[in-house]
């Protein structure tokens, strides 16, 4: 960190030095909902999973800033490989990346080679190669239907995800034992407590949370799908179950709305925030330099990369016939 600070004068007007950069280089700088709310005020594009490979996929700018998560930036790399694609720290990964290594899940689709292998996007370049689609928590459900009724399915990572969709879609299928570990560890007991307290709320929750805290929620849906809701209802109360960054656009949608986040459980039994710390990685300084350095840059095999575009190209057609 003190390396970090010996790069950046102090006095720096880090917005301005971003637009700047931006110009100079090109950029377009997309991030996520759960970035912190200086970040997402100086991007170009905010928006869930499905919508940042889509804007990824069709940009003209020369560099892609990604202000999410490496395997987010991965996917845009994937979808546009012409493009230099930087992302503030590549230390910024994802529990369900970690809990799926590709040599684990090479076995488990070896174990039912004339499955569907339906892949959550929320993992790595080589998983994605070795997977038949990809899907997102906002295509998930559609995709999953359109795989004709005589194929059965794999589903990774995510088992929570996974669960859901089952119930969602009437299909079997085998799960990999991968979760979140912000939408698991919610705690139950505090849900209960903000529902006691603002009985008017309504509780809305991303599919990554387990189906024991899934079954108090009023509406389910991705980030993109529970910010949507919020505008639909705008004046209403809501108890939100997902990343607490979302907050700071549902305010904007639906200024005359409360929003209540929900602490997490730690280790030792005692509520703390649920912010995902991979997500909360990224600073301005860190989009400072990353624009200014053209570093990190995410580099993929080729081979990985070419295969790991056919299953994504899938997803961004919405079906898998
Ligand atoms: P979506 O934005 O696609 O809903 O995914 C949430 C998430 O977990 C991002 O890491
Ligand atoms: Fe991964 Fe969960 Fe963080 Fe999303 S919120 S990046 S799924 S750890």
């Amino acid at each position: 960190m003190a390396e970090l600070h010996s790069q950046i004068d102090p006095y720096l007007d880090l917005e301005s030095e971003i637009l700047k950069l931006k110009k100079e280089k090109n950029a377009i700088i997309l991030a996520h909902y759960y970035q912190d709310s200086e970040i997402q005020d100086i991007a170009d594009f905010i928006g869930d999973s499905f919508e940042l490979s889509k804007k990824a996929k069709d940009t003209d700018a020369e560099m892609i800033v990604f202000c999410g998560v490496k395997f987010m930036a991965e996917a845009a790399l994937i979808l546009n490989p012409d493009k230099k694609v930087v992302i503030p720290d590549m230390k910024a990964g994802c529990s369900l990346e970690d809990s799926c290594p590709p040599h684990l899940f090479k076995q488990f689709r070896e174990k039912y080679p004339d499955h569907v292998a339906v892949t959550y996007i929320n993992c790595s370049a080589e998983i994605k190669a070795l997977s038949d689609i990809i899907v997102t928590s906002s295509s998930a459900e559609k995709i999953i239907k359109s795989i004709p009724k005589d194929k059965q399915i794999i589903f990774a990572p995510d088992k929570h995800l996974g669960n859901y969709l089952i119930k969602k879609t009437g299909r079997d299928m085998v799960l990999w034992n991968g979760s979140c570990v912000v939408h698991e560890n919610f705690s139950e007991r505090e849900l209960i407590r903000l529902k006691m307290h603002h009985s008017n709320a309504s509780i809305i929750a991303h599919p990554e949370c387990p189906v024991s805290l899934l079954e108090y929620a009023d509406f389910i849906g991705s980030t993109s799908a529970l910010l949507n809701y919020t505008k639909e209802h705008n004046g209403g109360e809501f108890i939100v179950l997902t990343e607490p960054g979302i907050i700071y656009q549902m305010h904007k949608v639906s200024p005359d709305s409360n929003f209540h986040d929900v602490p997490s459980l730690n280790k030792s039994g005692c509520a703390t925030c649920s912010e995902c710390h991979f997500m909360k990685m990224n600073t301005l300084e860190k989009i400072y330099l990353c624009m200014k350095n053209s570093a990190p840059e995410i580099v993929l095999d080729p081979q990985i990369r070419d295969k790991a575009k056919l299953s994504l190209d899938r997803m961004l057609q919405g079906s898998y016939v």
